[in-house]
């Protein structure tokens, strides 16, 4: 079916921007702005210590508060066999100890309260015995004979590996390695960085004792999955799934951060059910960059290996995951370092073989994927890094070097030698777009005049492949629910539309983008068409929003439900014009008799037949459901140039340009999609010079707040220069490809590229990010270069 151009607009024939009030919308409901009558609040007390016995809980005082209710502790969930909980990983996570604490800023005990600020109070006035243990916060030394086994609670645990994992042909790598003409190898770590959503983590539960039903409003990506876990892990106290909804209502934001399930919903619902009140449960700021939603933690060791003429023949890479005390990143099933293995990249490689270790520290629970398709940023910051590596190596420009190396266009669909299946690429053209639009030869002739002169200036590159939209459910399950997802539209009389999505929209505009896809489909005006999401109660079942899957899916699902809409509406209107199938013709919005165009039915009026007038022996109504399972991922791509300055003094990197050319196939709603570039770039603006969070030896947390975990404002954001090209997917429905993620996953590695390349003549060869002044400083110091 030809498809509007994406350049005059996109999908969006039926859509005025101006006119049109429901261009963006958004309904303003937060879980914090929900009050019931009645409503408890619950605040947690959390341990000071990152490994430490538990001795003694006293609570006398804190029950002494007027207006405090109860302290919950592990000994009270034990006894409903709920104290633990099982992670998206198959691994296990406590929600409230027992014995022991695994991380500072776990949750020790709950206190509940009638009012939030009395619930605080009551948390001062718990008074806790620790007795501390050793602490294991390097990933490394966790792995080391003779560390300190951290997670006792399992038993015949003997070390700290969660689990080992590899794929690809290490023979046929290491042989590769062995008959290479030049070899780079570099040791990259992608620190621990926090979604830092603008709204927290929180939920109101609320269990209705006289219907025997739980009703959760929640900040969650994946109310059904949710759902699911809750039935499955609280069935023996009565919680069955037909008696379980989930409401997610406006989320400020997840990023990844919002997919799993941490301790503070268990013990929301736990209180809920106790007492048959509603219940409140809100992270503060500092709670939430303490204690979830972490992602990253990778300790990389990458070797690449070519040809002196510049041709890749073979990557290895060995890595450490670093997970914290539980593995509850929301990774697919069968993949437990997600889609690292897309590190091949946009790169005909030959031979590739993947290493990773997970490992248990002394921290929060890691890994979930921060606006990131299941670990690829780290695959693209490392690819990416290393191509310039072994480009600046051999003396070859980056970009030349890339161009040399990219899969091209003709060897599409292209299999990885790591297995997948790459559905669509034509990465020469985005980089040579992006290229032409910053001036890259002239700005290569500037960096060298500048150099000459003592200034320090480097452009880095970056020419990501993502990789989104899982399933195909053959090979995607999280905790064996198989990752497709769905739509339901239900067309009423008068031809108005509800249609209902199994995704969750965190503010990526699926009320407008999904409203477009069926506005297209069945030529009925986007205000028609109301779009709902995250109630479990009416939304068919699906797996959620993250990792850039809901255009994939779901969006494909609002098209092949629409078409078997269409379908019957072709059968309907046959009937109501006395005309056979066969000889109708659609056009947007009605069906005529070929050759006879006045001869029509429009869509309203053959919505309206189909309640009042609908062919004899035919089921009344117009509706349909699609569970869409997509016969395999798409593959956006892009290429980013940033040039940046260097300041000798400071060692401050200022990103002077930045063009981004991304391509995502069709593109539904240029405007949103424009926007999701520019919030993705800024995100990987943040832990390309900003952001981190480590730990000391004690497993002190460094970058708990705001004052040191640095969010870039819009003073740090540099101006983004956009464009794209649109290679479509050929298997998507609308040969559309996921965008959300594109951004955040691919600017990291150009702004690294640039700041090494400024660098290069001085013997840099690697910064980890963040690129803080202090480490320019330090390497600026060591190579001589002064003010
Ligand atoms: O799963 P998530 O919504 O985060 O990611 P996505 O599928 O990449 O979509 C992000 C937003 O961009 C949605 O509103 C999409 O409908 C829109 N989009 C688009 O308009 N055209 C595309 N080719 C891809 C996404």
């Amino acid at each position: 079916m030809p498809r509007t151009s994406p350049e005059v607009g996109g999908m969006g024939h039926s859509v005025k921007r101006k006119e049109d009030p429901r261009f963006i919308r958004g309904k303003g409901t937060y879980v914090d702005d929900l009050h019931f009558p009645g409503m408890l609040y619950l605040d947690i007390v959390r341990s000071p210590f990152a490994h430490a016995k538990i001795q003694k809980i006293e609570v006398s005082k804190a029950l002494a508060i007027p207006g405090v209710l109860a302290v919950i502790t592990g000994q009270d969930l034990a006894k409903y066999n709920l104290h633990w909980m099982p992670t998206l990983m198959s691994d296990t996570q406590m929600v409230l100890p027992l014995e022991k604490v695994m991380y500072q800023a776990q949750e020790v005990a709950a206190v509940l309260a009638t009012d939030r600020y009395i619930a605080a109070d009551g948390v001062e006035a718990v008074e806790v015995e620790y007795e501390p243990l050793p602490v294991v916060v390097d990933a490394k030394k966790a792995l080391e004979p003779g560390a300190p086994v951290l997670r006792t609670d399992k038993q015949d645990k003997r070390d700290n590996r969660i689990w080992y994992w590899e794929w690809g042909d290490r023979t046929a790598t290491d042989r590769a390695f062995r008959e290479a003409e030049v070899t780079v190898q570099q040791e990259i770590y992608l620190p621990r960085i926090h979604v830092a959503s603008i709204e927290t983590c929180g939920c109101v539960a609320l269990f209705d004792k006289v219907e025997g039903k739980l009703t959760v409003w929640m900040t969650t990506q994946a109310p059904h999955a949710i759902r699911t876990v809750f039935a499955l892990v609280a069935g023996h106290v009565g919680l069955a799934e037909h008696k379980i909804r989930i409401i997610s209502p406006d989320i400020g934001g997840g990023f990844g951060g919002k997919v799993p399930v941490y301790p503070g919903y268990v013990i929301a619902v736990a209180a809920s059910v106790l007492t048959g009140k509603p219940v409140k449960w809100i992270e503060d700021r500092m709670e939430n960059l303490q204690a979830d939603s972490f992602a990253r933690d990778y300790h990389i060791t990458a070797e690449l290996a070519a040809r002196k003429d510049g041709t890749l023949t073979a990557l290895r890479i060995k890595t450490i995951a670093d997970h914290g005390y539980t593995d509850a990143a929301a990774n697919p099933s069968k993949f437990p370092a997600g889609l690292f293995h897309i590190c091949t990249g946009s790169y005909d490689f030959k031979a590739a073989h993947v290493e990773v270790d997970g490992v248990y520290t002394n921290k929060p629970p890691g890994g979930i994927a921060y606006r990131c398709s299941f670990r690829v940023t780290e695959a693209v910051h490392t690819i990416e890094r290393m191509a310039d590596l072994m480009a600046h190596q051999l003396g070859i420009d980056p970009a030349e070097f890339r161009l040399k190396n990219f899969i091209r266009p003709e060897q599409f669909p292209y299999k990885s030698a790591l297995g997948w299946e790459y559905d669509s690429g034509n990465y020469a053209a985005a980089l040579q777009k992006a290229m032409e639009k910053i001036g890259y030869a002239e700005l290569r002739q500037e960096q060298a005049e500048k150099r000459g002169r003592g200034e320090l200036m480097g452009i880095g590159i970056s020419s990501f492949t993502e990789i989104v939209g899982a399933g195909p459910s053959k090979h995607f399950d999280i905790l064996g629910l198989k990752m497709f997802d769905s739509s339901e539209i239900r067309i009423h009389p008068t031809g108005k539309v509800i249609a209902r999505f199994g995704t969750k929209s965190q503010g990526q505009g699926h009320e407008t983008t999904y409203a477009q896809i069926i506005a297209e489909e069945l030529g009925i005006p986007v205000a028609d068409i109301q779009v709902e999401e995250g109630d479990t109660d009416t939304a068919p079942y699906g797996l959620g929003t993250y990792a850039s899957r809901s255009t994939p899916t779901a969006g494909a699902a609002g098209a092949m439900a629409a078409r078997k809409i269409r379908g019957k509406a072709k059968k309907i209107a046959a009937y109501l014009l006395e005309a056979n199938e066969e000889d109708l013709e659609w056009e947007p919005g009605r069906f005529f008799v070929r050759g006879t165009p006045a001869k029509a039915k429009t869509i309203q009026e053959i919505a309206f037949a189909a309640y009042t007038n609908h062919p004899p022996g035919m089921e009344a109504g117009l509706e349909a459901v699609s569970y869409y399972d997509p016969p395999n991922l798409t593959y956006p791509f892009g290429s980013y140039i940033c040039v940046a300055d260097i300041d000798k003094g400071t060692g401050e990197v200022k990103v002077r340009r930045f063009v981004a050319v991304d391509d995502c196939g069709n593109i539904i709603n240029p405007m949103i999609v424009e926007g999701q570039i520019h919030g993705g770039l800024t995100m990987g603006l943040a832990p390309a010079l900003y952001e981190e969070i480590s730990y000391d030896e004690y497993g002190n947390i460094r970058g708990g707040s705001f004052v040191d975990y640095l969010l870039p404002t819009a003073v740090e954001t540099p101006k983004w220069e956009t464009d794209k090209t649109c290679t479509p997917s050929p298997h998507h429905p609308l040969g559309a490809k996921g965008v959300g993620e594109s951004a955040t996953v691919g600017a990291p590695a150009a702004i690294a590229n640039a700041v090494v390349d400024a660098l290069w003549h001085l013997g840099v060869r690697h910064v980890d990010i963040p690129i803080t002044p202090a480490k320019v400083w330090k390497l600026l110091r060591e190579s001589g270069v002064t003010e």
